[in-house]
């Protein structure tokens, strides 16, 4: 592939926008294309970024524009067809998380991929959270010894409107569950660190929203190398997000990764493996105009790592055949309720 390497992205939400401005401000990358079906964000992103060709139907964008990669950034429920129909014009693509909906439709769009050799990549940013490569350096050199157990808390504050004033946040077909939305990247990072979940049991509820989804849960897991896993996750939050966390109990460490997105270090006493001083935490969580806060806003470096990855400059992004992981995670999880009185 030569420079720059062309982008489409489709659906210019809240995401949509960052991808927008990461491609923009890239140095050997260049966007030729933007699709939605509201044509006032098309007007909007396409006059601040300098007439870029917009489209308001999909399939049009994908015989009509000249692109490299499709950015896919609209609801959970269109990233496996967006996925295939992109493949199969030639283009690779870069599926926001969650990467499907179902493991069946991940396996899809890998076969998709395979079939046109295109790249199917997933977009997962916190693995460049300072606090998180330090912990998988750590994990990596063996500095923890043997890891025990990993509790992992997600417990945010999403308010009646975040899921009123969309089409499709809330509804079991469109969103599927508060797991792929705001605690994917939490067990994407769960397996990358520990491997595979391999046992899982969950209880989950709908406790103070009106949605068809659950905004609490629990769940017990275990991983692939034997570390017991407990996840606890909760939109319930009063007024604002409270914690994204992680601890993480090994033979020969504790680490603590706190903040309200991971962006911190709460704790860290690891067996010769102090933590730098000099150490900065410079992640950025995703602001949504006020509205709410997601997860860290590393989407800089994911695109960095496509651009350089198509170049075939190094090999870091992240691909389908690890973003299926976290769905067959999460299927798991909700496949094995224990059931919540009502
Ligand atoms: N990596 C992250 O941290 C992160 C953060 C936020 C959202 N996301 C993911 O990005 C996706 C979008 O989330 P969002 O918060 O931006 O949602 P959003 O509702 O703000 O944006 C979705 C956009 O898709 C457009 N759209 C819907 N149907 C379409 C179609 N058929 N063709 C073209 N455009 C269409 C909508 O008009 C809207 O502009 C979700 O899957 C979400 O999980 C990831």
């Amino acid at each position: 592939m030569i420079t720059p390497v062309k982008f489409a992205v489709v659906g210019c939400g809240n995401i949509g926008s960052r991808h927008i401005a990461v491609v923009d401000s890239q140095e050997n990358a260049v966007l030729n294309a933007l699709c939605d079906i509201d044509p006032e964000k098309l007007t909007r992103y396409s006059s601040l970024y300098g007439d870029i060709p917009t489209y308001t139907s999909f399939d049009e964008m994908l015989e009509k524009s000249d692109v490299d990669v499709v950015n896919i950034c609209t609801p959970h429920g269109l990233h496996a067809p967006m996925t295939i129909a992109a493949a199969n014009h030639g283009k690779h693509v870069l599926v926001e998380k969650p990467m499907a909906l179902t493991t069946r439709e991940a396996d899809e769009m890998i076969a998709a991929g395979e079939r046109n050799n295109v790249r199917i990549m997933v977009v997962k940013q916190n693995r460049y959270n300072v606090p998180i490569a330090l912990t998988k350096q750590a994990l990596d050199s063996g500095k923890l010894g043997k890891i025990y157990m990993v509790l992992c808390n997600v417990l945010w504050n999403r308010h009646e409107g975040y899921y009123r004033d969309s089409s499709w946040r809330g509804s079991k077909e469109l969103e599927g569950g508060a797991l792929y939305t705001q605690v994917s990247h939490f067990i994407d990072l769960m397996i990358w660190w520990f491997g595979d979940v391999i046992q899982a049991s969950s209880q989950i509820a709908t406790l103070s929203h009106n949605i068809e989804i659950e905004d609490n849960g629990s769940a017990r897991l275990v991983f692939e190398s034997g570390v017991m896993g407990s996840l606890t996750w909760s939109t319930s939050v009063y007024n604002k997000n409270y914690e994204g966390s992680f601890t993480i109990i090994g033979e020969n460490g504790t680490i603590k990764i706190g903040g309200q997105y991971l962006n911190k270090i709460d704790f860290w006493d690891v067996q010769s493996m102090p933590l730098p001083e000099d150490i900065a935490f410079v992640d950025k969580p995703n602001a949504y105009g006020g509205k709410y806060q997601g997860t860290s806003s590393n989407h800089d470096k994911v695109i960095n790592e496509v651009v350089a990855d198509l170049l075939n400059e190094r090999h870091n992004t992240v691909e389908g055949n690890e973003g299926i992981k976290t769905i067959r995670a999460i299927e798991m999880i909700y496949g094995t309720q224990e059931g919540y009185p009502k």
